[in-house]
């Protein structure tokens, strides 16, 4: 197990990477919280990790109750977190208590902010089963539901006590999911790290495999690459914006689509390949930027090309104009200098911006 460390005053946390879901329990009373915890998970992730993880609960002298939210990102939802609300009360969990959210990205978010604001906010445990949730969701403290309108448009900035990551759980996750996740751990080795990237050439096979040791080292840098960018800046002034890269026209792929064609990871690897054009356009950089970072999507099993869907650019306009991340109107794009570098620029020209979008579509 490598444990990596995220730095935030009375708010910091361990990152447990390549731990036993067996000895979450012993982990758990280390850290002093209250006996009640409230696990929140779906029926998928429920059915192969909920009873390790209660009976470790147990054992440790926990008092354990479940709120099981049906899987979907449908469900991330103001519904959804009245329900694990009704639940705390009817189990009685005070400030003392602690939320514990077992699955992906999408209970994660869900329970991560349902922890944030029962009571004004209870303690938050993060246990991701997903590649994506390893490397990205649970760690950071952005949490959030949707609303009818708008992916994440509620939420806070909520660090947990602990994220708790046993990577033997990915052996039941679909590899496409997998590859989900794997849009995102390209993703820092554009953004930070030279060396992981070049890594993820040599190794991508075997990171498919699940191969341990490849596994374990992929999913702590990226870890350790987050917990760096989120110390320095937490609530998303300056530096945490690099971690993006790729979502400005990803989110607008996913809204365009209703959320129904592409999944976040998919949507993103074909916002980073925008994004390169992009700055390949501005000539930020030059062309072996992008012809590397398409090669390793495709070995990822990732798109790089929009198939079969008619984009009106309109709306697409609309989408991004939108985003969380639009300041004073301007459309904000990260894009890469060098493959380990990026810059934020938001004075990319329409025009621009429309040619490269209609370029990505075959
Ligand atoms: P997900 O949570 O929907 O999980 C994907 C699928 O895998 C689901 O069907 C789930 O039930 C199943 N699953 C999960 N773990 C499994 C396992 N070990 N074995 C078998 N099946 C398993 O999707 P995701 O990709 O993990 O997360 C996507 C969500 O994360 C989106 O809502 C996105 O907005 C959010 N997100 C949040 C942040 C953040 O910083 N908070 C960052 C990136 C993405
Ligand atoms: N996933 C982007 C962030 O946490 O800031």
């Amino acid at each position: 197990m490598k444990t990596v460390k995220v730095n935030l005053k009375e708010r910091s946390y361990k990152i447990a990477v390549g731990a036993d879901l067996a000895k979450l329990g012993s982990a758990m009373s280390a850290l002093g919280l209250g006996k009640k915890i409230m696990i929140v998970t779906n029926p998928k992730v429920g059915h192969w990790y909920l009873p390790p993880v209660e009976q470790s609960l147990k054992k440790a002298g926990f008092s354990v109750y479940c709120t099981v939210i049906p899987d979907g990102e449908r469900y991330k939802s103001q519904e959804s977190a009245n329900n694990i609300y009704a639940k705390c009360l009817q189990y009685g969990l005070d400030r003392g208590g602690t939320i514990l959210a077992l699955g992906g990205g999408v209970i994660g978010d869900l329970a991560g902010f349902a922890a944030a604001t029962f009571m004004r906010g209870i303690n938050l445990v993060q246990v991701p089963t997903t590649l994506l949730a390893q490397v990205d969701s649970s760690v950071g403290g952005k949490v959030g539901i949707n609303l009818p309108d708008g992916k994440n448009m509620v939420g806070a900035f909520y660090q947990p006590k602990l994220v708790y990551a046993d990577l033997k759980t990915l052996r039941t996750l679909p590899s496409k999911e997998f590859a989900h996740g794997l849009a995102e751990v390209i993703k820092y080795g554009i953004i930070y790290d030279t060396s992981l990237f070049t890594y993820l050439e040599k190794n991508m096979g075997k990171l498919k495999k699940l191969d341990e040791a490849v596994l374990q080292k992929v999913i702590s840098r990226c870890c350790a690459i987050k917990a760096e960018v989120v110390t320095l800046d937490e609530k998303e002034h300056n530096l945490r914006a690099i971690l993006n890269f790729g979502h400005t026209i990803g989110h607008a792929l996913e809204g365009i689509t209703r959320y129904q064609k592409y999944k976040h990871g998919e949507a993103v690897a074909l916002g980073m390949v925008g994004a390169v054009k992009i700055a390949e356009s501005l000539e930020l950089v030059d062309s072996s930027v992008g012809d590397r970072l398409r090669a390793l999507l495709t070995k990822a099993g990732l798109p790089v090309v929009i198939k079969n869907i008619k984009i009106s650019w309109a709306n697409f306009l609309r989408f991004m104009q939108h985003d969380k991340k639009v300041l004073a109107g301007k459309i904000r794009f990260v894009l890469p200098v060098r493959i380990g570098q990026v810059k934020i620029v938001d004075t990319v020209p329409l025009p621009i911006i429309k040619e490269i979008v209609k370029s990505l579509s075959k």
